[in-house]
């Protein structure tokens, strides 16, 4: 790992104290320790035209309540990442935890037929994107605004709908930990 310098390259009084402070941490290290941040693990759906997808994601959380903001942060290279960019809205879908497995799917571009991704049966929702009709929720956003960090970028989404679905709101929601799957740390070369 090479030292932070910040998004402009711009080295800070910090940073010079940090270097000659303490060695980086191995890979490794940063793998282990960003892998216990507590995950959701949801299906994010996009939109644009007749291009449809769900896609597993990990990195979600609320940053504002007025207005209420839900940010995702997206692969630049992912499919998922041109049809919000393109269809400005997503849906974040939340899944029962005894049923992880359309995660494994889920991480690549899915397929459809009707009105099923991978088989998974969704409704479109008020901004036109799926909605998965299995999820024990839905949150659906229009994007408020966007920004490029690195290998991503975090899509800022305004609430415009949710709800519980089914069972839902006895359910337990997936998470990371009820998997063996990982998402984050350094990115492999
Ligand atoms: C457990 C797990 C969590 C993931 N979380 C994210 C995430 O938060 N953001 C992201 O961009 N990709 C995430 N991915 C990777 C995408 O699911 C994967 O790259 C997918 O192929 C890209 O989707 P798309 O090209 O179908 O849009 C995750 C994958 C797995 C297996």
């Amino acid at each position: 790992m090479a030292w932070p310098s910040g998004a402009d390259g711009t080295k800070m009084w910090c940073c010079e104290r940090l270097e000659s402070a303490v060695a980086p941490p191995s890979d490794e290290t940063i793998n282990k320790v960003l892998w216990r941040i507590p995950n959701v693990l949801c299906l994010v759906g996009s939109r644009a035209g007749e291009e449809w997808n769900g896609m597993t994601t990990s990195w979600v959380t609320q940053v504002s309540m007025e207005p209420v903001l839900v940010a995702i942060a997206i692969d630049r290279s992912a499919l998922t990442h041109r049809l919000i960019s393109q269809g400005g809205a997503f849906s974040i879908n939340l899944w029962d935890r005894a049923d992880t497995r359309p995660f494994v799917k889920f991480s690549k571009p899915a397929t459809k037929e009707g009105m099923t991704l991978n088989g998974r049966p969704i409704r479109e929702g008020s901004t036109g994107v799926p909605i998965f009709e299995e999820a024990i929720a839905f949150i659906e956003c229009t994007v408020w605004d966007q920004r490029d960090v690195g290998t991503h970028t975090v899509f800022y989404g305004e609430l415009v709908d949710c709800g519980f679905q089914g069972e839902g709101e006895q359910a337990e929601v997936a998470r990371m930990e009820d998997t063996r799957m990982k998402y984050g740390g350094v990115k492999r070369h």
